[in-house]
């Protein structure tokens, strides 16, 4: 099948890729003319595991394309996904109107029938705003499809070729035919595809993300009690988690959630359910406890220094919002560099991926280590903010060596208890006790 994607963001280029691997022809539009080019030489422009073979392998089979002209590539396609930007407005609404000036776009461009197929993340009803976009611009039939993507940042490829389940909010039974045929190589080997009406499929997204959210966060509540009561949230977690009902995973506490998903489908969430006069009190919940779990240990590293950060030396391990992504949008360390430069601190920061998003945010108000251990050089104490897999076993000995003070404060609970305090170490994590 001949397929268009609009958008080779995150979501754009992964579902192209992957599409174009199973044998589609794939013309990925995007509007940067010089992303665009840089595709066509083989350049992928963000960082994810496994993508760069995939995507190589594609172009030299000449299944996937790269054009800045939609209507070129809208000509040779029945089915046009949008995977465009749908970023908060101010008040936490999704802003819609990328998504909607594409359809628009599509409207007054197509000459024959088309399936348009929405994978970005929008509020319940966008689907018929952009049927009721396009109808403006063409009587040509069309149909207008919800396929909500499920992928995480850092196991994209792996996720897309084996996602949980394919999701297709369509209401016209042509569209859902061309739908199962694009994922029969999926259903084929046991992935169900669920179909149902566009505004539960959008509805879904949301929901699912919703739900994780509050998972986690409800995972990092019991953390906090735990270190109240003197009990171990990993012991509780491994308990907990074997009940198949709740399942181990999405059940790790940490410096809360961040990314570019979570944070928006949440608040956008409780916008929508706003409108409406709904008032989603478990949300609201969730995200103000997130906040405060961000930068839960910034009070910990207060009262280990006696609360006189000024001067002292603070070195940080992990920039990223999560491991195996360069992508720093509501990352946690983010908030925590910020109030400890506020209160007089010193950062050393060490990600070898995501320093250069970090560089230009924060520019020289930290400086930068080439590794973990020259970070450690006459440090105070480290804080770990990303469970990047090169800090799981450290060199104790060594870090010890090279710090002023030996203190770690770990925001992803990284090491079992024993192995850095038997190395002497103050070691501070969540939901453990110190
Ligand atoms: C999330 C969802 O997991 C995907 O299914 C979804 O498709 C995606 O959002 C999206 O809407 O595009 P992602 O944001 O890439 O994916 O990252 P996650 O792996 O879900 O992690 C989100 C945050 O939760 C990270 O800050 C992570 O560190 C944190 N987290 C995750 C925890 O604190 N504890 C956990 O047990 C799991």
């Amino acid at each position: 099948m001949n397929i268009t994607i609009v958008g080779t963001g995150y979501v754009g280029l992964v579902t192209g890729t992957t599409l174009a691997e199973m044998g589609n022809s794939v013309y990925c539009v995007d509007i940067d003319e010089k992303k665009v080019e840089g595709m066509k030489q083989g350049i992928v422009p963000i960082y994810e595991p496994n993508l760069e073979e995939m995507f190589l392998r594609n172009i030299q089979a000449n299944r996937l394309f790269f054009t800045t002209n939609l209507k070129e590539a809208l000509d040779k396609s029945e089915v046009i996904y949008l995977a465009l930007p749908t970023p908060p407005g101010e008040d936490g609404s999704a802003d819609l109107s990328y998504v909607l000036k594409v359809a628009g776009d599509i409207g007054a461009m197509m000459t024959e029938y088309k399936v348009v197929v929405n994978k970005s993340t929008v509020p319940v009803g966008t689907a018929d705003k952009v049927r009721e976009t396009i109808a403006a611009k063409t009587d040509i039939p069309f149909d207008v499809v919800s396929n909500p993507e499920f992928l995480r940042e850092g196991f994209a490829v792996e996720d897309s070729m084996n996602p949980a389940r394919v999701v297709v909010g369509a209401s016209s039974q042509k569209a859902r035919d061309i739908m199962a045929d694009i994922y029969q190589p999926f259903t084929n080997t046991g992935v169900p595809i669920i179909f149902m009406d566009e505004k539960s499929s959008e509805l879904t997204k949301y929901a699912a993300n919703s739900f994780l959210a509050v998972k986690i966060t409800f995972m990092n509540e019991i953390a906090n009690y735990c270190e109240k009561v003197g009990a171990d949230v990993d012991k509780v977690r491994l308990g907990m988690g074997s009940d198949d009902r709740i399942g181990h995973r999405f059940l790790f506490p940490g410096i809360g959630y961040g990314g570019s998903c979570f944070p928006k489908d949440v608040k956008a969430l409780i916008k929508s359910g706003k409108q409406e006069d709904f008032n989603f009190k478990i949300l609201e919940a969730t995200e103000s406890v997130n906040q405060q779990q961000k930068v839960i240990l910034v009070s910990e590293i207060e009262k280990y220094f006696d609360g006189i950060l000024t001067g002292k030396k603070i070195a940080v391990w992990g920039l990223a919002f999560k491991a195996n992504t360069d992508d720093i949008r509501e990352a946690s360390s983010l908030d925590n560099i910020k109030i400890l430069l506020e209160k007089g601190a010193e950062i050393v920061a060490y990600d070898a991926i995501a320093e250069e998003n970090v560089r230009k945010i924060l520019g020289d108000k930290i400086s930068y280590a080439k590794d973990m251990y020259s970070a450690l050089d006459g440090a105070d104490c480290l804080f770990i903010a990303t469970e990047w897999p090169e800090f799981k076993n450290p060199n104790f000995k060594m870090m010890a060596e090279r710090m002023n003070h030996r203190a770690i404060f770990d925001g992803r609970n990284m090491f079992p208890l024993e192995l850095p305090e038997s190395n002497g170490f103050f070691y501070k994590s969540i939901g453990r006790r110190t």
